[in-house]
C-alpha cells in the first residue's frame, strides 16, 4: 500500500505501537522466515517506544523507505550505531560512517576511487593470487568449515588491496596487530560493554584493551605511511588504496587520521566480506541444481558463463543472507518522509531481510533462485544489503566483484559437494547473520 503524501503529516503517535509483550517477537524480524513473523499483523509500519530509548519506527513500505534514504543531510546512519551499539568506540567517531552532510560527502570523495571502476580491474590478479596461496591448504574430500577460509581470503585480498607489497617484516606486524584487534572485538568483555550501551543511553564505556589493541594498528599503519612519505619514489606504479592516496591530490588527512580512516575500512569490509563468502559456499552445497548450473558453467570453460552465473548467485545469497538483517538512520532534525512527520533524534528502522523475503518484490521469495539476477541486476530499492542513500556501503561493488573473483577461483580447481538437505541457519542470538556451523561443506577435485 502506497502512502500518497497529505497536507498534515501523520505522527508517530497516530501509528500501531507495540507493547512491551510484543518486544520478544522482535526477533524474528533479524532471521529468515520473517514473514512469518505475528508482526506484520500491524501492516507496514510500527512504532517501539520503550521507555528510555528513542521513539523507533519501523517501516518496510517501500515509498518511506526511498524517501527516507533520499534525505541527503536530514538523518544519520552514525547517531544510530552510536546510540544502539558500540559501533563509535570499535571504528571512531571520526570515520566516514559517523559523519554526516558536507564533511562526510567531502571525506568519502576522498576514498570512494579506491573501490571503483578502474581501480576495482587493478585488483583482479591478487585476489587470484591470495586465491591460488591459500587452496592448497585447505583439506579436500572432508568436511571444513569454510567460513574461516571466508577470513583468511578476506584478509589476504584486503591488506593487499589496502597496502600493496609491505616490507615483510612490518607486514607480519601488521597481520598480527589487526588479528589482535579483530580478536579483541570479538571478546567477552567487549561484547559486555556492546549491550550495556543501548541500556546506558547510547554511552560506550572506555574499553582499555581495545583502546590498545586499536594504537598498535595504527602504530604499524603509520610507520608505512611515513615510509611512503619519506620516499617518493616507493609505491609510484602500485595500485594499492595507500598508494593511490599518499601524495595525491586526495591526500588532506595528517598521518593518524589517515591510519584511522584505513583502519575503520578494514574494519567495515572484513568480516562482511568473510561471512557473506561463508554463505555462498553453504547456499550452494545445499542447493545440487544450482552447483550443477555452476559445475556446467565452470566445465565449459567459458569464464563469461560461469562469471555471470556466480553474480547471479552472489546477488540472491546476500538477497536471502544480507549479513545486517536491517539498517537505520535517526532524524538530526524534524522531518516529514512520504507523509509521516518524524521527529528530531526518533530512529527509522528499515527491515532489510523482511523486504528480501517479501513475495510482493520477489516471487516465491524464499526459493534460492540465482536465475532471478540472471538478466537482472539487483534493483537498487528493493535489494538493500549494502544499505542505500548517500551512506551505501563504499565498499558494494568491490566486494561484489572479490565474491565472483575468488569463488571463479576456487570453482576453477575445485567442486563442493552438495547435500540437499537444509542449509544451515544463521547463528543464535546474533543480530547480524553468520552460518550456525561456520559454513560446513566438503570441496571434491575438479
Ligand atoms: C559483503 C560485504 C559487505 C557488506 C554486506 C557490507 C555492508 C554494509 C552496510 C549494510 C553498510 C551501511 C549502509 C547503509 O545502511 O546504508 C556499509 C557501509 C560501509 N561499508 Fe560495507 N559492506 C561490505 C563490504 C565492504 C567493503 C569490502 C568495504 C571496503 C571498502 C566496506 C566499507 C564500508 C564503508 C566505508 C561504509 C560506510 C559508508 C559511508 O558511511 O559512507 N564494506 N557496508
Amino acid at each position: 500500500m502506497s502512502h500518497t503524501p497529505v497536507a498534515t503529516p501523520i505522527t508517530l503517535r497516530q501509528l500501531p505501537r507495540l507493547r512491551p509483550r510484543h518486544y520478544g517477537q522482535l526477533g524474528g524480524l533479524l532471521r529468515p522466515g520473517t514473514h512469518s513473523s505475528p508482526l506484520l499483523e500491524f501492516g507496514k509500519r510500527f512504532v517501539i517506544a520503550p521507555p528510555g530509548f528513542p521513539t523507533m519506527l519501523v517501516t518496510h513500505d517501500m515509498d518511506d523507505v526511498r524517501e527516507l534514504f533520499a534525505h541527503r543531510d536530514d538523518f544519520s546512519i552514525g547517531q544510530v550505531l552510536s546510540r544502539l551499539s558500540s559501533h563509535d568506540r570499535m571504528f571512531g567517531k571520526q570515520t566516514l560512517i559517523f559523519l554526516d552532510g558536507e564533511e562526510h560527502r567531502r571525506e568519502r570523495k576522498l576514498f570512494a576511487p579506491s573501490f571503483q571502476h578502474r581501480a576495482l580491474e587493478s585488483y583482479e590478479d591478487l585476489m587470484v593470487e591470495v586465491v591460488r596461496r591459500e587452496l592448497p591448504t585447505w583439506p579436500v574430500g572432508e568436511p571444513i568449515e569454510f567460513l574461516t577460509m571466508g577470513y583468511d581470503l578476506a584478509i589476504g585480498v584486503l591488506l593487499g588491496v589496502v597496502f600493496g607489497d609491505v616490507a615483510p617484516a612490518r607486514a607480519d606486524r601488521l597481520k598480527q596487530a589487526v588479528s589482535d584487534w579483530f580478536g579483541e572485538i570479538e571478546s567477552r568483555g567487549f561484547l559486555a560493554v556492546t549491550l550495556l550501551t543501548p541500556l546506558l543511553g547510547g554511552y560506550t564505556p572506555p574499553y582499555p584493551p581495545l583502546g590498545r589493541r586499536q594504537a598498535d594498528v595504527d602504530t604499524v599503519i603509520i610507520e608505512e605511511i611515513t615510509a611512503r612519505r619519506s620516499d617518493p619514489g616507493y609505491g609510484n606504479d602500485r595500485g594499492d588504496v595507500l598508494s593511490r592516496y599518499v601524495g595525491t591530490d586526495l591526500d588532506q588527512h595528517d598521518d593518524a587520521a589517515l591510519a584511522r580512516n584505513l583502519r575503520g575500512i578494514l574494519l567495515g569490509a572484513y568480516e562482511t566480506t568473510a561471512i557473506t563468502l561463508g554463505w555462498i559456499a553453504a547456499m550452494l552445497a545445499g542447493h545440487p541444481e544450482v552447483m550443477a548450473e555452476v559445475d556446467a558453467a565452470a566445465d565449459s570453460g567459458d569464464r563469461a558463463r560461469l562469471d555471470a552465473y556466480l553474480d547471479a548467485v552472489v546477488a540472491e545469497t546476500m538477497r536471502l543472507r544480507p549479513v545486517s538483517p536491517f539498517t537505520g538512520r535517526r532524524a538530526l532534525r524534524d522531518t516529514v518522509i512520504n507523509g509521516v512527520h518524524i521527529p528530531k533524534g526518533a530512529i527509522v528502522i528499515v527491515p532489510i531481510l523482511l523486504i528480501h523475503e517479501s513475495a510482493e518484490h520477489y516471487p516465491d521469495p524464499m526459493a534460492f533462485r540465482p536465475e532471478r539476477f540472471l538478466d537482472e541486476r539487483p534493483n537498487g530499492h528493493l535489494w538493500l544489503t549494502f544499505g542505500a542513500g548517500p551512506h551505501r556501503c563504499l565498499g558494494a561493488q568491490f566486494a561484489l566483484a572479490e565474491a565472483r573473483i575468488l569463488f571463479r577461483t576456487v570453482l576453477e580447481h575445485r567442486r563442493i559437494d552438495t547435500n540437499s538437505g537444509p542449509v544451515e541457519p544463521p547463528r543464535r542470538f546474533h543480530t547480524g547473520l553468520s552460518p550456525a556451523d561456520n559454513a560446513r561443506i566438503t570441496l571434491l577435485p575438479r
